[in-house]
């Protein structure tokens, strides 16, 4: 922490001392600073951070929902590198990469055949903004529909179907083109698609940045069923709850969507877990019939891309990523484990403490009886070693996203650190 008389040293900007930072973002290292929270120069080993002064953290964030295999996983990190020897050219524009057609058929293999097209990205904005394209492509129509609680990622489009207009109240120009309506309200939902405008709806099964709300069996397959009686595509952003992290390979069966017609999605998105948190990659599993509609028009083929989708790198990642995923049984850890954090925080802390979510996508809260503010517990539970953070839709819960490889030891020094930071 900065020393008082430093404080009274601000600049024009606000920023109270010489930040190391200034070319980056010294707001941020400002904020971070004040909070107690500066971890500069922190390393990972596992499911644990160590600080640079030392202290170790058990991480239950795994930077945002990527570190699936933890931190310097070592067969990783050996395979990744070998990767990274053998490849001698990266981003080539004029191939069918055979590591692309490896991964493209590895994601539709783990969906079941759901899908059969693959559409490389490296952002999941990116992906997401890109299946609203392709809908919008395929459609013939201009709006989109997200949920008012919904992250959908920051860049133009995606910000504002991003529901919490903290995101976008500094623009002076709004698309237009999005309507957000509350998860669940049927009413509301029917009423907008009746318009017959709606190219698409974009939809978490399971969230990330709202308290891991999740949509049920019913709801989300009357939600697909209500897209397909209107001809608007469903989009499940599983940006953050795809790969393993419900405990389940998709989000979409964590909730019990069958998967079948109607309750199948039109596309769907993944992105975080997919490289263990190693490079930016994402995915967009769509059908042949919108695939179609986008590239197959004469000249189109490569109507949709970015420079780094797709590359030989990414893709090489993302193979490695799913083949120790699956070896280490992770997928199915992540459901035990979840359990187990479930049962043990009903054991320990009664109605005090309820928690929500699948699997390893999960959000704590606290019966508003205890009197006790969530940044408290949170801040109490990082001084006790233990890595989450308030979700950022919900400020009032707290996000848990550990890492899949996460164990029964780590289950116990979460219940044991979150029975301190609840002491009074
Ligand atoms: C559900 C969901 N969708 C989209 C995004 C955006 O992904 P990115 O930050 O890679 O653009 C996020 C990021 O947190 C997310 O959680």
């Amino acid at each position: 922490m900065k020393s008082d008389d430093s404080a009274d040293e601000g600049d024009e900007r606000g920023v109270d001392h010489a930040p190391r930072f200034d070319p980056v973002n010294p707001y941020w290292e400002r904020f971070l600073d004040e909070a107690g929270l500066d971890m500069t120069g922190a390393r990972g080993d596992g499911c644990y951070i160590e600080t640079a002064d030392g202290r170790a953290l058990l991480d239950c964030l795994a930077g945002f929902g990527t570190a699936n295999l933890g931190h310097a996983h070592e067969s990783l990190l050996a395979r990744f590198a070998d990767a990274l020897q053998r490849t001698s050219v990266n981003v080539f524009p004029f191939e069918c990469a055979e590591s692309q057609l490896a991964l493209a058929d590895k994601l539709l293999t783990l969906s079941g055949q759901r899908f059969q097209k693959v559409f490389f990205a490296t952002t999941g904005a990116e992906a997401v903004e890109s299946a609203v394209k392709f809908a919008m492509t395929s459609t013939g129509r201009t709006d989109v529909v997200a949920f008012r609680d919904g992250f959908h990622g920051l860049s133009m489009f995606s910000s504002f179907m991003t529901g919490n207009p903290f995101w976008t109240e500094a623009l002076r120009w709004k698309p237009g083109n999005v309507h957000h309506v509350d998860a669940h309200n049927f009413a509301a939902l029917e009423d907008v698609l009746a318009s017959r405008k709606i190219a698409a709806v974009v939809f978490e099964p399971v969230a990330g940045s709202s308290a891991a709300q999740h949509w049920s069996a019913d709801t989300a397959s009357r939600l697909a069923a209500l897209c397909r009686s209107t001809g608007t595509k469903l989009i499940a952003d599983e940006v953050y709850c795809g790969l393993g992290r419900t405990g389940t390979w998709f989000g979409i069966d964590a909730i019990g969507m069958d998967g079948k017609t109607p309750a199948a999605p039109d596309m769907l998105v993944v992105s975080k877990g997919l490289t263990g948190g190693l490079v930016p990659l994402s995915a967009v599993l769509m059908n042949d019939g919108d695939f179609d509609a986008v590239f197959g028009a004469p000249g189109k083929a490569k109507v949709q891309g970015s420079t780094f989708g797709g590359n030989r790198l990414a893709m090489q990642c993302g193979l490695i990523v799913l083949d120790l995923v699956e070896r280490g049984r992770l997928v199915e850890n992540a459901a035990a484990m979840g359990a187990l954090i479930g049962e043990r925080i009903a054991a320990r802390f009664d109605s005090r403490v309820t928690l929500h979510g699948k699997g390893l996508a999960l959000s704590l809260k606290l019966d508003p009886g205890l009197d006790l503010s969530m940044t408290d517990v949170w801040l109490d539970l990082i001084d006790g070693g233990v890595l989450a953070m308030p979700n950022s839709a919900a400020p009032d819960s707290l996000r848990l996203s550990p890492p899949l490889i996460f164990g029964v030891d780590e289950v116990e020094v979460l219940i044991d650190r979150l029975d301190e930071a609840l002491q009074p």
